[in-house]
């Protein structure tokens, strides 16, 4: 008998309702995908047999949740539901007021418009799409001061969502505080591949910034997942629970945007909140202007009662052992069928190195867009492109060349099994075997927002 040396972890839930999935054939995805421009983006779920183009908006959520689902109290002003969540922010993440928002970007428009002045930097641990767009859109410049191995897919950096504090400094130095609103910090850095900051590095992040008078500004989407990585890999963390160490994080940390649509396991939501009462006295005569009353922010009173649960529900150990176990799970088959993917393994998905993958490929035929198209044809499963499409141009047209990248295999919460993930690493296994045959794209059409949404592609011959 072969001895034990393992206890492995199980979904600490079991399954109520099923959502029966869409099989499809090889001549179907040849057509549905020419029908989306080779945009991964742009086809329709019915013709996706495993859908991983995101983690948001896309986890089940729990029988207690459909149940306050129920409990929605949808009164135009005053909601209890708003009190009810209010009430867990503040206990679950400590932050002081809150405004609900139809989701993350929703909140980021919000932020920036209130902080960031015409000419102004912000400092941030790698950039967030959206996030960078709507602090350009306000006027100022973002710059990446994440540290130097975040960009570099091999590197096995425990925590490579760092802050390099010289980066910082020199930024500090050259443009004065007073030209810095604010430090942008993401916790699991989603475009370096779901990469954890540590407590030390943002503990430090800290004190520079409160010496300097600059604000730290958290992009909390993924804190549960960071908190995760936290208590497995940080020296002396191992002890603390996840709800001890989220709390820990935004501690250090002056206010928050959240997309609730994701560690907070529901379909639709976000929130900024700050512990500044003036900052937060003008988000709240903003919110009306784009979102709804500082009591709903365009949220129904059901979702407002589902994000509250959810959010309690999301720093539980069991569920985030659980949620980044089956992220690890794939990407482990995956390191055994020799793809190139992101070390360490991030917290909610496997990001393949499509460079490594198509080194055939040049980065101006959309070396990742292609790799993502070419996996929907072997098997049904969608992906996304992280890297020169979605990087976009700078203000004044040029494209950025990111070093990374990246095809994302983005795990939802709490929907698929351990199988579903086997089936992934098989397809994507098949495609390697194949991959002196795949071709290059061009764009035949870009958007001038967030052109990796929309744009079309054709294969080159
Ligand atoms: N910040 C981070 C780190 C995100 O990952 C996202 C969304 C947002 C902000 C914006 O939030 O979508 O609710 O408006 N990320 C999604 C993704 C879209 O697929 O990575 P939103």
């Amino acid at each position: 008998m072969k001895p034990i040396t393992k206890r492995s972890w199980a979904e600490p839930y079991k399954i109520k309702m099923v959502e029966l999935l869409k099989m499809t054939g090889p001549a179907q995805r040849k057509k549905a995908l020419k029908e989306a421009g080779y945009n991964t983006f742009l086809l329709q779920s019915e013709d996706v047999y495993i859908d991983l183009l995101t983690d948001s908006g896309t986890s089940a959520m729990s029988d207690r949740q459909w149940a306050g689902m129920m409990l929605g109290d949808e009164a135009y002003a005053g909601s209890k539901n708003f009190y009810h969540l209010e009430e867990t922010i503040r206990s679950v993440y400590g932050y002081q007021y809150i405004i609900p928002t139809h989701q993350g970007r929703g909140a980021e428009n919000i932020l920036s418009k209130i902080l960031i002045k015409k000419g102004d930097i912000i400092p941030g641990n790698m950039y967030f799409t959206t996030t960078r767009l709507h602090q350009e859109l306000a006027g100022g410049k973002f710059e990446d001061i994440i540290i130097d191995e975040a960009h570099q897919p091999e590197n096995e950096f425990p925590f490579k969502g760092n802050v390099d504090l010289s980066k910082l400094d020199r930024l500090v130095k050259k443009y004065g505080a007073k030209r810095i609103p604010y430090v942008s910090i993401a916790t699991s850095v989603n475009m370096a591949g779901g990469q954890p900051i540590s407590l030390q590095n943002l503990k430090e992040l800290r004190a520079y910034t409160k010496k300097n008078g600059i604000r730290i500004i958290h992009d909390m989407t993924r804190v549960a997942e960071n908190a995760y990585f936290i208590q497995q890999r940080e020296k002396g963390q191992q002890h603390k629970s996840i709800k001890q160490l989220v709390k820990e994080i935004c501690s250090y940390t002056d206010g928050a945007t959240m997309s609730a649509k994701k560690d907070a396991l529901v379909n639709i939501g976000g929130f900024m909140a700050i512990n500044d009462w003036d900052v937060f006295e003008e988000a709240r005569n903003m919110v009306v202007v784009y979102e709804g009353l500082h009591t709903y922010g365009g949220l129904a009173g059901r979702d407002m009662e589902a994000m509250a649960i959810g959010i309690k529900e999301s720093v539980d150990d069991n569920h985030i052992q659980a949620r980044v176990g089956q992220v690890i799970y794939l990407g482990e088959k995956m390191i055994e069928y020799g793809i190139p993917i992101v070390k360490p393994i991030g917290g909610h998905g496997i990001f393949v190195d499509a460079k490594k993958f198509l080194p055939h490929i040049p980065q101006n035929q959309f070396t990742a867009q292609a790799l993502a198209a070419e996996i929907y044809l072997d098997s049904g499963v969608r992906t996304m492109e992280r890297g020169i499409v979605s990087a976009g141009r700078k203000t004044n047209g040029e494209n950025y060349y990111p070093k990374l990248e990246l095809v994302r295999f983005t795990i939802p919460r709490r929907v698929y099994t351990q199988a579903h993930m086997d089936v992934i690493a098989e397809s994507v296994a098949r495609v390697y075997d194949r991959r002196q045959k795949i071709k290059g794209l061009k764009m035949v059409y870009e958007p001038k927002y967030l052109r990796f949404f929309q744009a079309r592609f054709e294969p080159l011959k």
